[in-house]
């Protein structure tokens, strides 16, 4: 892995919580221990301009995860008006197919904005039987991997994929892409309706840029220390690269 990568190490806190008044409220009980937090469906649809513009004034990075997925046209201005609201990450699903990713990617470069495409390649809560169900032959791993190459070959920027998946894909797709990786539990941690956990340090040492931690830091009984714990093991896992370059 190269510095490019060891550079990118984040913690990006879901706000998994149904109004922007929450999401604020958690933002300033962490403080500064979090700079970067996920927007999912459920908080955008409630208060999602709202929410974004609270994160901005907070001097937040925002990762909205709508995963877009219509046609390119449509995708592309639905990119554009993300764009507005300085969003940093932004997913789309990798089924949306080349034209639509690149579409995605366009409007980015198109803008000049910082704002980096993520694609999703298949949702952990599908399994090999719902891709039968869909028709789609190939193993859960070979449809994750051929997905991601597509992704990556049509301009996004990164995926969003399992830890359990991440060495994998940076091997196939080399050092630059983003790699964010949910289902991360610190050691010990309940893991809730997750399935197939890896600890922030696995994930790092894996080749993922940045871990998206829900339920471990928002209902912690201190948030701020737990977050605050999260990335300590992720600079331990920086530090443990470091040493195997060495
Ligand atoms: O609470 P927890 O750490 O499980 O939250 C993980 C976040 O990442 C949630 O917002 C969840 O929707 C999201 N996510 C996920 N698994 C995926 C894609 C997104 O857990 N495959």
């Amino acid at each position: 892995m190269n510095s490019e990568i060891e550079e990118k190490h984040e913690q990006i806190v879901a706000l998994d919580v149904p109004s922007s008044r929450e999401a604020a409220e958690a933002v300033r009980r962490i403080g500064d221990a979090v700079s970067f937090y996920k927007v999912g469906l459920e908080l955008f649809v409630a208060d999602g301009p709202e929410t974004l513009r609270m994160l901005r004034g907070e001097g937040k990075r925002i990762f909205l995860d709508l995963k877009l997925h219509d046609i390119p046209r449509t995708v592309a201005r639905a990119t554009e008006s993300c764009m507005r609201f300085g969003v940093d990450l932004l997913t789309i699903h990798a089924q949306g197919s080349s034209a639509m990713i690149a579409a995605a990617a366009e409007a980015v470069r198109q803008a000049g904005a910082g704002t980096r495409i993520l694609a999703v390649t298949l949702l952990t809560s599908l399994d090999a039987s719902d891709l039968s169900a869909l028709g789609v032959t190939r193993s859960v791993e070979e449809q994750v991997f051929e997905l991601g190459r597509l992704a990556v070959g049509s301009g996004a920027h990164g995926l969003v994929c399992s830890p359990r998946e991440a060495a994998a894909l940076r091997a196939a797709l080399g050092p630059s892409p983003l790699l964010v990786t949910p289902g991360v539990r610190p050691a010990g941690a309940d893991v809730g309706d997750q399935k197939r956990v890896s600890t922030p340090y696995d994930a790092i040492l894996a080749g993922a840029s940045h871990v998206v931690v829900g339920r471990p830091v928002m209902c912690a009984p201190d948030p701020r220390a737990a977050a605050l714990a999260i990335r300590a093991e992720i600079e331990r896992a920086e530090a443990a690269l470091m040493s195997r370059q060495q």
